[in-house]
């Protein structure tokens, strides 16, 4: 061989490696900066516009709502289209159903939260690609025994759900109905009054509680600083960007919605290609969908101050969006 062979072997080397550091290790990456985690958002999981059909971007369901909530199902369910869904379906009470038509002639809204419906909502719930469970449930017995039928469910079907609200006091009182929960993950999004809950729950002192329903489960405890736990240290993350001295009713119901569409997109995204591809994706989509709130939170307090309701942030996640994701 020619020295200059070699040298350009050596070079050849030295390429491979650099590609694989850059390409092949991403799911050992450290997402620990904002700056990282958007730039992953950007360019690996808010998807372009071009070329899709109805259904690509997501199919999200949302099941919640009684005869006193309303409002807590159609936010979470108006925050996913909003984010970016195409379809969005709600499963509510036949009280709460055509409330919540009234509301949104773009939501498809199923009259079925009750038992004897059993079979119409394990019929509805394949068609759904992330399932946000609790918002404006109530907490009847009844209630909560169906919400454990339709988590068992969702096991079943490996879908992707987030818990918050009403769904997490269903967790509270039957603890171990997540454990095991199967790579499609599951994200709990609870404050800090329903932190608490849970810890008491599982019978923690508080260090490391959110660990204990497996690898697939984490959790986003919302807040003044809002933070994200998992098993790997590396993708946790906490964040007190934007938001403001106002929190409203309904804001909650804003995150849950809009993280079951980007926790569909980035396990639908080629982010990571690895074992963690689960993880990654819950840490990713949680912090979107923090930051988006966070920001529509701001923005809408600039323009409402003291007046400001969950509506009137709602009217900003499109300049939200720009700000965050495409600035
Ligand atoms: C917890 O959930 C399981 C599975 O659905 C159910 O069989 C059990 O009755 C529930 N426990 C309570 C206390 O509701
Ligand atoms: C996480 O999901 C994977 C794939 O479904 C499964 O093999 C594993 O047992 C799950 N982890 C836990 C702790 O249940
Ligand atoms: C808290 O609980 C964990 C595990 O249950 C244990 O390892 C740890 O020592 C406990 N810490 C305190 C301060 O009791």
């Amino acid at each position: 061989m020619t020295p200059s062979f070699n040298i350009i072997l050596v070079i050849l080397q030295v390429i491979l490696f650099t590609f694989q550091i850059t390409n092949g290790n991403e799911c050992k990456m450290n997402f620990l900066t904002s700056k990282d985690i958007l730039k992953k958002l950007t360019s690996n999981i808010v998807p372009t516009l071009n070329g899709k059909s109805k259904g690509d971007l997501g199919r999200i369901g949302i099941i919640g709502g009684s005869v006193e909530y309303t409002g807590a199902p159609y936010f979470s369910a108006i925050a996913a289209f909003k984010a970016g869904a195409d379809i969005v379906y709600v499963i509510t009470t036949e009280d709460a159903a055509p409330v919540i038509k009234i509301y949104s002639p773009d939501l498809i809204v199923y009259p079925f939260l009750n038992k004897k419906y059993a079979s119409k909502i394990s019929s509805l719930l394949p068609k759904m690609d992330a399932i946000v469970i609790g918002p404006g449930l109530g907490r009847e017995d009844e209630t909560m025994k169906l919400t454990y039928d339709i988590i068992e469910s969702c096991k079943v079907l490996e879908k992707p759900i987030i818990i918050d609200a009403d769904g997490l006091y269903a967790i509270s009182k039957n603890i171990s109905i997540i454990q095991d929960y199967p790579k499609a993950g599951a994200i709990l999004t609870p404050n800090g009054r329903e932190s608490k809950k849970l810890m008491e729950s599982i019978n923690s002192n508080g260090s490391n509680w959110f660990n204990y329903w497996g690898e697939n489960v984490s959790v986003l405890e919302k807040g003044e600083t809002d933070k994200f736990h998992s098993r790997v240290p590396s993708y946790n993350w906490a964040s007190s960007e934007g938001g403001s001295d106002r929190r409203v009713g309904g804001q909650g119901d804003f995150l849950s919605g809009s993280l079951a569409t980007f926790y569909h997109w980035a396990l639908t995204s080629d982010v990571c290609q690895g074992e963690q591809h689960g993880q990654i994706s819950q840490s990713l989509a949680s912090y979107a969908a923090a930051r988006l709130v966070r920001t529509c939170n701001s923005q809408a307090f600039e323009k409402y101050g003291r007046s400001m309701m969950a509506s009137d942030m709602i009217k900003e996640i499109h300049s939200a969006y720009k700000k965050v994701f495409e600035d």
